[in-house]
């Protein structure tokens, strides 16, 4: 029997737990794990240092070719794990792209705990309303291939056995249920997210 070699993305807006849910389902699957944030920075595969956002900017290009051949010498199940990573991977090598989402509030409120300055909450909270990772994924593998997973809430080892339901073929891929403008709208909470006046004061 040959078993081929499964190649999963693993996306989301920044500090919506990617890297534990792949280092989790990596261990599972005995798959190798990539994540593309640590591996920027280990082959400074960067271009400069934003100064404004105080970050690294990644090198799209020499990311994704080291992807490439990275890939190539890789017999395992592979989990790339990055918000880009849709944006650096051979959309045809793909096979499936699970894109986590989380609750504006509580996304707001993990990047408060990671010691985000209120610019980069402000700019990857609207990120996550709007869609901004799933579009990418959407645009560049296609729609059949995207799975959201909703991590609002929920324990590792929960979101862990939903990824596990999918990849075994026990439940379908859900695309396109998630609304956070409408959830917030419903839960009052719309104004306050829009219209933040600690992120007007940012610009
Ligand atoms: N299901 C969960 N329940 C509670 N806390 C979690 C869960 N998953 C992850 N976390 C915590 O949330 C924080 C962010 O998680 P993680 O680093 O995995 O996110 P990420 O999406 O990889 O972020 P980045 O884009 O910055 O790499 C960590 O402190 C992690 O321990
Ligand atoms: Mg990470």
């Amino acid at each position: 029997v040959v078993k081929f070699r499964r190649l999963i993305v693993v996306t989301g807006t920044p500090g919506v737990g990617k890297t534990t849910f792949s280092r989790l389902l990596a261990k599972k699957l005995n798959a190798v794990h990539i994540d593309l944030g640590e591996l920027a920075l280990r082959e400074k595969l960067v271009t400069a240092f934003d100064k404004k956002r105080r970050t690294y900017v990644a090198d799209l290009k020499r990311i994704s070719s080291k992807l490439r051949k990275l890939i190539k010498s890789i017999q395992h199940d592979i989990i790339i794990d990055g918000h880009y990573a849709a944006n650096v991977v051979s959309p045809n090598d793909v096979n499936l792209v699970f894109v986590l989402r989380c609750h504006p509030q509580e996304l707001e409120r993990k990047l408060k705990r990671k010691g985000f300055t209120s610019r980069k909450i402000a700019e990857n909270v609207a990120a996550e309303i709007l869609d901004s990772c799933l579009l990418d994924a959407v645009n560049s593998c296609g729609v059949q291939k995207i799975c959201e997973i909703d991590v609002t809430n929920r324990k590792r080892t929960e979101i862990l056995e939903e990824a596990l339901n999918v990849l075994e073929g026990r439940t379908g891929l859900s695309v396109g249920k998630i609304d956070w403008l409408k959830k917030l709208e419903e839960e009052g909470k719309l104004n306050r997210f829009i219209s933040l006046p600690a992120y007007r004061k940012t610009k």
